[in-house]
């Protein structure tokens, strides 16, 4: 963590105030040192008060989305979110972590963006990113698993957004599946996972999730209107990207740590008590495949088990998914 990031981090800590000589001392640098930090984060935006009794204290943050900021969040010994980036602009931040995972890039490196020039969605979709609206942002992961498990993934991500959101915003999102969060029947995010494999190898896993949060209805497409929402739109309040990012990086972290226990059954558990299409008839478009049955459950690597109406049971790993009852 830079000096500033741990700084923010002892302001953070401290909401009563803190002696700049306990600043020195914390971070191991001069009062010079301080002072200098205490200035690049003003200037950032960072609303901060020095007073002879309290010491310095931490008013309030800027709603730009800024590095230092998610960095000083950033619990010791969580693997995501270990490389913090953030972009004023890219055409996706999935483009970027597969560079940096070409380029060797160990993994737990996250990507924001304020804004993606080519934000893309599942089945070639195009992905709405407007600036400073959203969370978007991409995980690059590394996971010991064989490419058939990587599906537990998407199941793991959609778990930790519920849980994200929901301790940010009181509201528990639905899942439907594979990875669409829906608040009252309208989409509010969604997770686009890439992977680079080999056979029996995962060379890296791009976990690229797209939040709406702070969007009024006029700043969703025309096409989008009737059918996606935003934080904002749900909760009548303005909410704070980097307060949920913070809880977003903790629980994706949590979830991850799970799947590399092995711990998948309790996973799958968690997904299926927050799953709208479980029990529903579905009709599955697969490209030029369509299947149609009732959604039984998620099998052992989170693909979904379709009983169909022939009474035989469809393993799908991908498609878009029509809900019939
Ligand atoms: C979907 O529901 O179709 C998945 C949407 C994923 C969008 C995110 S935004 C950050 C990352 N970069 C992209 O280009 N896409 C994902």
């Amino acid at each position: 963590m830079t000096s500033a990031a741990q700084l923010l981090s002892a302001l953070r800590a401290h909401p009563e105030g803190v002696a700049g000589t306990d600043l020195c001392q914390q971070l191991g640098v001069t009062r010079a040192a301080v002072w200098s930090h205490i200035e690049s984060l003003r200037e950032a935006g960072f609303e901060i008060i020095a007073s002879p009794h309290r010491g310095y204290q931490l008013v309030s943050a800027p709603s730009a989305l800024l590095a230092v900021d998610l960095q000083s969040r950033h619990k010791k010994g969580q693997t995501i979110g270990n490389t913090i980036h953030v972009l004023a602009q890219t055409t996706s931040t999935n483009d970027e972590v597969s560079q940096a995972a070409l380029e060797n890039h160990p993994e737990g490196l996250v990507v924001f963006a304020e804004c993606q020039s080519a934000g893309r969605g599942r089945m070639g979709r195009r992905w709405s990113s407007p600036t400073g609206r959203g969370l978007w942002f991409s995980v690059l992961l590394r996971p010991s698993l064989a490419p058939s498990e990587c599906t537990q993934l998407t199941a793991a991500s959609a778990n930790a957004l519920v849980r994200a959101i929901q301790s940010v915003t009181g509201i528990t999102p639905e899942i439907k599946w594979p990875n669409d969060l829906l608040i009252n029947g309208k989409k509010v995010a969604g997770i686009l996972t890439e992977m680079s494999a080999e056979l029996e190898n995962v060379r890296s896993v791009i976990l690229g999730i797209g939040i709406d949060v702070n969007q009024t209805a006029s700043e969703f497409p025309a096409d989008l209107r009737s059918i996606a929402t935003s934080l904002k739109l749900a909760t009548g309040k303005s909410v704070s990207r980097a307060n949920l990012a913070e809880a977003l990086l903790r629980e994706l972290d949590h979830e991850y740590a799970r799947i590399l226990a092995g711990d998948f059954t309790a996973v799958a558990e968690e997904w299926a008590n927050h799953c709208t299409t479980l029990g529903k008839l579905a009709t599955i478009d697969m490209g030029t495949r369509r299947v149609r049955g009732r959604a039984e459950a998620l099998d052992e690597n989170g693909a979904l088990l379709l009983r169909t109406e022939h009474g035989r049971i469809e393993r799908i790993i991908g498609g878009e998914v029509t809900l019939t009852k």
